[in-house]
């Protein structure tokens, strides 16, 4: 399995391959919704060791913090939810086929529910989309329009109401390829969201091979 992840990483750095990927590239929301909709899936941090790691962190988290419940914004396709224990949730994802796949596989779990959203056309001041905690799982490295971006990790901290778990990349410039854009978001959080503070960080285990580490931000006394 390694060594095809290497040989993946190889060719996506290709000038080449980077060219006609650039040029194929449609923008975020079509991209994704395209590739569940081809058949594809949320990715590889979505499945095997990887996502049980994911789900040991955030679990562990939810039951130590007393987490009621969770609003979880770009939920992909339920593979990585199928390994969460959440006493209520919200799946959000822009790719309908997405949020399809998840209604149909927790069809007969009455503590989950779905949303497609387009997020140029949701705002929620009132707080409908609310949780206790509001996650987002390998999300914002995938984000590449800057206003997507913004739009999102506004979202984010609107949409809970004690503490946001973020996994993902927190070092700019690394990109491996036109569907991923590395930020230093934690700096932005710093900027925009004062209300909140980092209260913890976790890097993956050796034996885990993704990019991303978890962020845990409280709300501030
Ligand atoms: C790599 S997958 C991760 C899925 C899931 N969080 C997980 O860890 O398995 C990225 C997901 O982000 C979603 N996404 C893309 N743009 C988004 C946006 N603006 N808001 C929320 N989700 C978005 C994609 O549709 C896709 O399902």
């Amino acid at each position: 399995m390694s060594s095809i992840r290497s040989v993946v990483s190889t060719l996506s750095k290709n000038p080449l391959v980077l060219k006609v990927r650039k040029t194929a590239f449609k923008g975020t929301t079509e991209y994704w919704e395209s590739r569940y909709a081809k058949g594809g899936n949320s990715g590889a941090g979505s499945y095997g060791r990887e996502a049980e790691w994911k789900a040991e962190v955030v679990n562990d988290w939810v039951a130590e913090l007393g987490v009621a419940s969770v609003v979880d914004l770009g939920c992909g396709d339920g593979n990585q939810l199928g390994l969460a224990k959440y006493p209520r949730y919200l799946g959000m994802d822009p790719s309908a086929t997405a949020v399809r796949m998840c209604m149909e596989r927790f069809a007969d779990d009455p503590t989950k529910s779905f949303l497609a959203y387009d997020p140029q056309a949701l705002a929620d001041p009132a707080g409908w989309l609310r949780g206790d905690l509001a996650l987002s799982m390998e999300v914002i490295f995938h984000l590449i329009e800057e206003e997507l971006f913004e739009n999102y990790m506004t979202r984010l901290f609107a949409s809970a109401e004690r503490y946001v778990v973020i996994c993902s990349n927190d070092t700019s410039g690394s990109e491996q390829g036109p569907t991923e854009r590395h930020r230093d978001f934690t700096k932005w959080i710093e900027r925009t969201q004062q209300e909140w503070e980092l209260d913890r960080r976790v890097e993956p285990p050796s034996d885990i091979n993704l990019m991303s580490s978890f962020f845990l931000y409280k709300r501030k006394a």
